[in-house]
């Protein structure tokens, strides 16, 4: 049992197929989109080792050749010589303009074999088979694929919407733990941007991971579809990130994405009230949310002014606003970049001295 999305952008649409062992039909449902040839599966030697035969024996058995091309793990290894490594396999490889790539990992796969497709050939198809829980609801969905330079993140990319997204919930059952949480902060941010209900089964209890996965990835497809190439509305899929990238960088990048998603959020929502755009009910209740998946809640000894400083340098490097995304309910989120800097500043410091969540609300665990 499976189930499918179809995600419209303009001039096309693409699929999102969604059910636990659906890897091992990679194969046919590649096939009902592309006659079966050649094929390169990128990966990385870890995921490579766990599901790599699996897709390969799903392909052949549809009908497709396909080579491995495997990347380094790692999101150091998420830049431009990488892809070169990519484009040589895939020439020697011998694939044309009509060959898929079909990246099997989490989002570095995703990313940097999803831009070498964008590019080789000036675009092959793409199939992404998201393998942990950001790639599945966050990054495999919305076309983003890019690559990074020393000098910042995903600084070099392209707008390549894939042939298709197959998402096998089954296969994160070997994502180590630390990982599964990272993604879990995007879910809860797909939750408090536009999924009141994903939001209380978060609290509670009684729902599928199936179901869970489905929810956050309807909320990115919604925002997606309605600003494919993210001139406006697409913001909002940065709530916490603006505080999340000054602490990255804070922290060396030491701090794990999710992590950061996770103050960021708290810290978010925390500026919405101070500003008075939302009740301080909502911040304890997205403080208490994200604890309670052990995620943290409480930014390390940062100096306010320097998380300023952290967030302005990242901004400035992608040539954009310091904006921030504020939560006015769970399911309703403005963009506001007008905020004034003294009102950042004391929600930092505020943070910095509370020890225990906001309003110091029990946990529910
Ligand atoms: N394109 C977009 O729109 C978008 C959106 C969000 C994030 N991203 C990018 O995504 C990247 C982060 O992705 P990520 O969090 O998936 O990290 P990741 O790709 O580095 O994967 C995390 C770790 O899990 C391992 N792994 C993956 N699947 C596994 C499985 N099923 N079982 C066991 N181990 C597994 C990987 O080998 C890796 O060590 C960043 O580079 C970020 O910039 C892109
Ligand atoms: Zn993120």
């Amino acid at each position: 049992m499976y189930s499918t999305t179809i995600v419209h952008y303009p001039g096309g649409e693409y699929p999102i197929h969604q059910g636990d062992g659906l890897l091992s039909r990679a194969g046919e449902l590649t096939a009902e989109l592309i006659r079966p040839g050649l094929a390169a599966i990128a990966t990385n030697p870890a995921v490579g080792a766990l599901y790599g035969d699996t897709l390969q024996r799903s392909l052949i058995g549809a009908g497709f050749a396909p080579v491995l091309c495997e990347i380094p793990e790692g999101e150091t290894y998420k830049n431009l010589s990488t892809v070169a490594g990519l484009y040589e396999a895939f020439a020697t490889a011998g694939l044309e303009r009509s060959s898929p790539v079909i990246a099997l990992g989490g989002g570095v796969v995703g990313d940097t074999a999803g831009f070498a497709a964008a590019t080789y050939l000036r675009g092959l198809p793409l199939v992404q088979i998201p393998t942990t829980l950001l790639a599945m609801v966050d990054s495999s969905v919305g076309g983003k694929v890019g690559v990074d330079l020393s000098q910042g993140k995903n600084l070099v990319g392209a707008f390549k919407p894939p042939l298709a997204v197959i998402v096998d919930p089954a296969v994160l059952a070997t994502l180590p733990a630390v990982e599964f949480r990272a993604g879990l902060a995007e879910v809860i941010k797909a939750g408090i941007i536009g999924a009141p209900a994903l939001v209380e089964v978060l609290e509670g209890s009684g729902e599928s991971l199936d179901w869970i996965i489905r929810q956050a990835i309807a909320v990115k497809v919604a925002v997606v579809e309605e600003d494919p190439y993210e001139q406006g509305r697409r913001a909002v899929l940065n709530l916490g990130h603006t505080f999340a990238h000054g602490f990255e960088l804070l922290s060396g990048y030491r701090m794990r994405h999710g992590e950061a998603v996770s103050l960021g959020m708290v810290a978010a929502t925390r500026l919405a009230v101070a500003l008075g755009r939302c009740p301080p009910e909502l911040a304890a209740r997205v403080e208490r949310l994200l604890a309670r998946h052990g995620l943290p809640v409480h930014p390390p000894d940062f100096a306010p002014e320097d998380v300023w400083e952290a967030m302005a340098a990242d901004k400035k490097r992608r040539g954009g606003r310091l904006r921030f995304v504020l939560p006015e309910a769970i399911g309703r989120v403005v963009v506001a970049d007008d905020v004034p800097k003294e009102a950042v500043l004391e929600t930092l410091a505020d943070l910095q001295r509370s020890t225990s969540p906001c309003l110091s609300v029990p946990p529910i665990l």
